[in-house]
């Protein structure tokens, strides 16, 4: 029979109020989605308030806070905390984006919702499991490959061919596009998505690489390509504003071209 309502274990519960830091005057509240692998307990939201005189301007800078101050349990990814290793990737305010570069000012909303990206497993709290994507993006091997017996210095590219590289090279494997990307939820095993496409087509349009024939054969299949049907969802949501989509229109542009 078809079960039309979530599964008990998944439905996300209302979680602890955490007392507001004493003394503080200028509060932001935070509702941050919490769940561990060890309780048993199903998903819940838990309620935090920030100082903002005493705290950063950024999402990421009021998770540490709350981190550093209120709760050391709270989970999440971070590193270079400048947009640059794509680490901090949530969605934040209903959105996908980076908690480093989303400013607590452009959140539209007096709280700011915190969920980790969609449709992917949980490891805990604000961590997905990401396993998948980095297997697809092993599979279209992202390195350059060449035949023709190596360089004494370096492989060198015209001026002209290297700007093909921009709007490619600046992916920093965030994968807000790919769990923004509905045929991604319902494929996700299957259809490669949109940051995985757009690390192809950047191996693809290198004039160094010599492997386009091997990389398209690789991708000519219902799922693995086909399965993108231009909702462009992946473009939008993209906190480094790039355009996976076009990436991927670019790549079947070449299927059909090496056809004729
Ligand atoms: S354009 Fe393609 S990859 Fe981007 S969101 Fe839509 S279906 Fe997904
Ligand atoms: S294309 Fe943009 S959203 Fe997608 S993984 Fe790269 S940087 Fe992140
Ligand atoms: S911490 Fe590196 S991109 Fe946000």
């Amino acid at each position: 029979m078809v079960q039309l309502t979530l599964p008990k274990n998944s439905k996300v519960k209302q979680g602890k109020v955490w007392p507001k830091p004493e003394g503080a005057k200028n509060l932001r509240e935070y509702k941050i989605y919490r769940w561990s692998p060890d309780d048993g307990e199903n998903p819940r939201v838990d309620t935090y308030y920030v100082d903002m005189d005493d705290c950063g301007p950024m999402v990421l800078d009021g998770l540490i806070y709350i981190k550093n101050k209120i709760d050391p349990t709270l989970t999440f990814r971070r590193s270079c905390r400048e947009g640059i290793c794509g680490s901090c990737a949530m969605n934040i305010d209903g959105t996908n984006t980076l908690a480093c570069t989303k400013g607590m000012d452009e959140v539209t909303q007096d709280t700011v919702k915190i969920y980790p990206l969609p449709h992917m497993p949980v490891v805990k709290d604000l961590v997905p499991d990401l396993s998948v994507p980095y297997a697809q993006l092993s599979s279209i091997e992202p390195w350059l490959q060449t035949v023709t017996p190596e360089p004494a210095t370096e492989w060198k590219q015209s001026h002209e061919d290297r700007v093909k590289l921009d709007g490619l090279y600046e992916c920093i494997l965030c994968f807000c596009c790919q769990t923004s990307c509905p045929s991604y939820w319902w494929n996700g095993e299957r259809y490669l998505g949109p940051a995985v496409l757009l690390q192809a087509y950047r191996w693809l349009i290198d004039s160094r690489d010599e492997a386009t024939g091997e990389r398209l054969d690789n991708l000519e299949d219902p799922f693995r390509l086909y399965r993108c049907h231009t909702i462009m969802n992946c473009t939008q949501a993209c906190p480094k504003g790039l355009n996976p989509a076009k990436a991927i229109a670019n790549i079947k542009k070449m299927m059909v071209e090496r056809r004729i």
